[in-house]
């Protein structure tokens, strides 16, 4: 059995509280559960929080938190860690969390596991019927391929698939494709959370919303890797960018330890490839396929061939 069972919230320092608050509310559908001068609370169904947001100077992903299987997994992460040499400090209570511990992860990513979160009775009215739940963080890392021991050996992930050495998914105990990714980027920061719908029409109502408000930062995707059918809606001002999928597989075989993908176009999004060009004009702008929404898909994408018709 995973220690970790799921991607559980994720703490993030932004430099404008109030926009962060109208853009996960009004544009990406969540509810405010709490909200002070400093600082706020989201979240998309009856647990505690997805988002806690706090004003710092510049946009910051201040930590993740992971929900354990239960307290005797948090007991025997704790073990782990400590045995791997990684210190661990004991969280008191705070915000609906009890009997949470932190540590930092090789690239210094601050890491909270904990055993359970308080719920409430109903989902809040103001959250969107159409989420699911909050599915993964992607994180870029200088060197996603060193981490992914610590990940597997100490934490108990399980990889699924990676894209050559640019990007590893990580599953937890839930099953799903992954908990969090890891990609090459230049510093350790967050490349996008994604939060999954329950069907396509939640996806395609998103996609609508996102373009009447400016904020649709990728049209309809399919990710090769995870099956996902995606958007991505974007707040460049807070340097957040929240993906809106379906259909992110979920693999049953504890064994399964993916493929190593080809980085492509048609890694990140498997509808981007056109028919071969005819007699009838083609327009490049409408469909390129090389374009990615985040950091980690233009990544993963690889070099884009230079065109010089
Ligand atoms: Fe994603």
């Amino acid at each position: 059995m995973e220690d970790i069972e799921s991607f559980g919230y994720l703490a993030l320092g932004v430099p404008d509280l109030q926009r962060a608050i109208t853009y996960l509310s009004d544009v990406c559908r969540l509810a405010v559960v709490d909200q002070n001068e400093g600082m706020a609370f989201l979240t998309g169904d009856e647990r505690h929080h997805w988002f806690r947001l706090e004003v710092r100077d510049e946009p910051e992903l201040i930590r993740l938190g992971f929900q354990a299987a239960g307290p005797d997994s948090v007991e025997r992460l704790v073990a782990r860690l400590e045995k791997a040499g990684t210190e661990v400090a004991e969280v008191p209570a705070d915000e609906g969390i009890n009997g949470a511990v932190r540590f930092l992860d090789p690239n210094g990513l601050t890491l909270e596991v904990y055993p359970e979160m308080s719920v409430a009775a109903v989902r809040p009215p103001s959250a969107y019927p159409g989420l699911h739940m909050l599915l993964h963080a992607v994180v870029q890392v200088p060197d996603p391929l060193a981490s992914t021991r610590f990940y597997e050996e100490v934490l108990g992930f399980r990889r699924s698939d990676r894209i050559a050495e640019l990007v590893v998914f990580l599953r937890a105990g839930n099953g799903y494709h992954h908990s969090i990714a890891l990609a090459r980027g230049g510093r350790t920061k967050l490349d996008h959370v994604a939060v999954h719908v329950h069907g396509l029409d939640d996806v395609m109502r998103v996609r609508s919303h996102g373009m009447a408000t400016g904020t649709l930062s990728d049209d309809v995707v399919r990710h090769t890797a995870s099956g996902s059918i995606s958007v991505y809606l974007r707040d460049e001002v807070n340097d957040l960018g929240v993906e809106f999928c379906t259909q992110h597989a979920i693999i049953d075989d504890i064994d399964y330890r993916g493929r190593v993908l080809v980085p492509s176009p048609t890694t990140v999004n498997i509808w981007s490839d056109p028919f071969p060009a005819g007699e009838w004009v083609r327009d490049p702008t409408r469909v390129d396929g090389t374009r990615g929404a985040t950091d980690a898909a233009r990544t993963a994408i690889g070099p884009v061939p230079v065109n010089n018709s």
